[in-house]
């Protein structure tokens, strides 16, 4: 590993605070500078992109709730103002490294970094003197640190609070990061919620994201709490209106997100446009119900087009409890003229601190099916039994209830799931169901509703997972929580000895519905606390984990590298329940992707799910489209999600997803523009073989690739899976061609895109 630690000749250590005026800090190439200041006492951030502006002079700061549990009690103060720059210091970093696993095999991390030191001085009233005794006020001071690592593609920033004795425990009340946008751009964003994600991603300028907002809103989902008309999540994606740039008239790609989020709530953006008359005070959505409305802010209004940072609260109202030493996670802009950097962005991670663990050898990419999507469309089920209206756990013999005859996760069908996986290569098979308590899990706020170790009775534990392992296969763990956070906790130990015995080392975990302990919120710090315990321990057990409904990830899983995916965001099941657009697809890399992979479980090959089910709801997609997905959507877990039957109708068609790789030395973003279409070539990890893959919105696509990627002198045998001319997500998805041919490098390959569709290519080496 290459590390190069400059520390600058102008290393600034400058102890009185008048000579402090703030710094100008460029990137490695100078495209990226940002502006430091503190200006009447508040500290002041600009952002700018090849001379552009990205953020207007933006405040940072905190507020800190007046609270007994403080160090300083009831007479706590906010972190917004009254601030002196003490102190400056800005260094250059570069290194290159290893991820376990990725989209590439090396990642330079190269930035400038400036660290800002900045105390707070104030004066209290005397403490109560004795009759004629006078006393001095009493003097006050503590220190932050506001630190920005400013990279070729956007900047990060971070506070930190040493430990000090009039900054040792405190609540946060809110913190008051801005982003003033220089435009009312184009973006592509989610409502904020509370305990949601699994959202269509609006398409709207800023200004109209008030007016759209009631309707973006997922209402039906188990689990929402809305804040503000104009609160968003990150990642956000944005684009400028065209901007005078080397010449040109080029827009601005612009990503809000956040890095390395772990002992603090996740971030959400509420927008200030001309109607803001005062920071959001409501709350919608049925998980609100006991949470106190938030507490009028007394921070000045930002200018319309600022983003203000809106933390997650948890039951208490509040958003953060701290004890320095302490720090944020990094608040990122990520910036480019280009769309296809904003996917080959590697900040992020960057941000992120490096491997925690110190033996990944177990750590690996995973291609699975699983016992799934004929729950999720409704043809079978994940309980056993029908016979009760409830279930206590303590009081039923499952030997002697009625099964219903449609409970899924069965020793025949789990046989015939992992006999498909043998066949095709496939590393494991996830079975969900498998359990006792599915018969009342979700919606009830109830506490004890999995044990996470007892088999319904058709479901013979040992005997399937003998049977996978005589045949290569491994069966893939599944823990809904219904987000009984304290059930889970307290059964974590024994479930994850359970899978050491019989040998599973994957677990797909789930949150759906409201939290317990009643009153928190899916995002709020006390659940990312649990999301990363949970992480922690199964590392211990050497289990991977891939975490459903779970706060959206801020690139944790270069440090914790068994977290091999999330969902959280609106995955394949939405195709069950209504459908999601052609386009989401192509928004995705670009916004919930920042922070790590997904488990979007891809593959459906029988979009219409009537023909099949008495489901109406039908997948918005391609076969052709379905296999691009394995490389235009990012993951070290890929599932095979459709029905063995159906992979066995389409049989010549599967063959990718046996081929396609997990994993990958290089990545090349060949074509991108956020909701339209992303083309992405990759090279599979330790060989010569390349694949492509294509994805389109509804409009279709026309890519012309170069393949100038390939090795010189080399041929490889090229299998293009391709729309075929008529093919159309909606009325034709299953009309595809597979066209082979011989290719070397600089050959050129020209691919139609139908709507909804895309393309498959895989490049063998001969
Ligand atoms: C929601 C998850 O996203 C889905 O994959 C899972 O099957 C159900 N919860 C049940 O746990
Ligand atoms: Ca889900």
């Amino acid at each position: 590993m290459y590390v190069r630690r400059l520390f600058w000749g102008f290393l600034l250590c400058i102890v009185h605070s008048a000579l402090c005026i703030g710094a100008e800090v460029k990137s490695p190439n100078g495209n990226v500078v940002m502006n430091f200041t503190v200006e009447d006492g508040r500290p002041t951030y600009t952002l700018h992109y090849k001379g552009c502006p990205v953020v207007l002079p933006s405040n940072l700061g905190l507020e800190l709730a007046k609270d007994k549990h403080a160090s300083m009690g009831m007479e706590e103060r906010d972190l917004l103002e009254g601030f002196t720059l003490v102190k400056e210091e800005t260094t250059e970093f570069d290194e290159t490294w290893q991820p376990v696993w990725g989209e590439t095999r090396d990642i330079r991390n190269h930035y400038v970094e400036y660290a800002a030191t900045l105390s707070q001085e104030w004066r209290s009233a005397p403490p109560k003197a004795a009759p004629g005794q006078r006393l001095a006020h009493r003097r006050h001071e503590r220190h932050i640190i506001i630190r920005f690592r400013v990279y070729d593609d956007g900047i990060g920033f971070r506070y930190e609070f040493p430990q000090q004795t009039e900054l040792n425990y405190f609540l946060i009340q809110e913190e008051k990061s801005e982003f003033a946008m220089a435009g009312d751009h184009m973006a592509w964003w989610l409502p904020g919620d509370y305990d949601t994600q699994e959202q269509e991603t609006q398409q709207t300028q800023l200004s109209e994201i008030r007016e759209r907002m009631q309707e973006a809103v997922n209402w039906g989902n188990s689990s929402v709490a809305v804040f503000s008309p104009t609160g968003v999540q990150t990642s956000l994606q944005m684009k400028s209106a065209p901007v005078d740039i080397d010449g040109e008239k080029r827009s601005l790609y612009i990503n809000i997100h956040e890095a390395a989020c772990a002992d603090y709530a996740t971030m959400h953006l509420e927008l200030i446009d001309e109607k803001t008359e005062h920071f959001s005070t409501e709350l919608g959505g049925g998980s609100n119900a006991y949470t106190p409305w938030p507490k009028a802010s007394e921070c000045p209004l930002p200018k319309p087009y600022t983003f203000v940072s809106h933390l997650t609260p948890d039951a208490t109202g509040l958003k953060g409890a701290m004890q320095t030493p302490c720090e944020t996670p990094w608040r990122t802009v990520m910036v480019s003229d280009d769309a296809r950097d904003m996917l080959s962005s590697n900040l992020i991670l960057n941000l992120n601190e490096p491997c925690a663990l110190e033996d990944v050898s177990w750590i690996h990419p995973t291609k699975y099916c699983g016992v799934w999507w004929e729950m999720i469309v409704g043809k079978s089920s994940w309980n056993y039994t029908d016979e009760f209206p409830s279930i206590k756990l303590d009081r039923i013999d499952w030997t002697k209830v009625k099964p219903n005859g449609r409970h899924a996760a069965n020793n025949e069908k789990v046989k015939r799931y992992i006999d498909f996986a043998a066949k095709n290569g496939l590393d494991q098979v996830l079975v969900e169901g498998w359990d006792v308590g599915w018969e009342d899990w979700a919606n009830m706020w109830k506490r004890d509703v999995f044990d996470f170790v007892t088999p319904y009775p058709d479901f013979d534990i040992e005997m399937l997972n003998n049977y996978a392992h005589s045949k290569g296969v491994k069966l893939l763990m599944h823990h809904e929580t219904s987000s009984s956070t304290q059930n889970y906790e307290r059964h974590l130990e024994q479930a994850f000895q359970l899978m050491n015995k019989y040998g599973y080392d994957a677990v797909k975990t789930g949150y759906v519905g409201d939290i317990i302990p009643r009153g928190d919120h899916h995002y709020s710090q006390s659940m990312n606390n649990h999301y990363l315990y949970v992480v922690k321990e199964a590392a211990k057990h050497h289990v991977m984990v891939n975490a459903h409904e779970a706060t959206r990830p801020t690139g944790l899983c270069r440090t914790y590298p068994n977290l091999v995916g999330n969902e959280s965001a609106r995955g394949t099941e939405y195709e069950a329940f209504g459908g999601s657009r052609p386009d989401h697809t192509c928004i995705l890399p670009f916004t919930r992707l920042q922070g790590g992979p997904m488990d979007f479980t891809p593959g459906i090959f029988v979009t219409k799910l009537s023909e099949w089910s008495d489901n109406t709801s039908w997948a918005h997609i391609t076969i052709a489209g379905s296999l691009a997905l394995y490389l235009t959507m990012y993951s070290p877990l890929q599932m095979a999600a459709d029905l063995p039957e159906h992979y066995e109708r389409f049989d010549d068609a599967f063959q990718f997803i046996r081929d396609v790789a997990c994993d990958w030395d290089e990545s090349i973003y060949l074509e991108a523009e956020p909701a339209d279409y992303i083309t992405v070539a990759r090279k599979a990890k330790g060989t010569d073989n390349w694949f492509v893959g294509g994805k389109c919105d509804e409009n279709g696509h026309q890519s012309t690739i170069k393949l100038d990627f390939l090795d010189k002198g080399r041929k490889y045998d090229c299998t293009i899976y391709g729309d075929a001319k008529d093919a159309h997500y909606e009325t034709n998805p299953q009309a595809y061609t597979i066209t082979k041919r011989v290719v070397k490098k600089g050959d050129v390959l020209k691919l139609t895109e139908a709507p909804g569709g895309g393309f498959a290519v895989s490049l063998m080496a001969k």
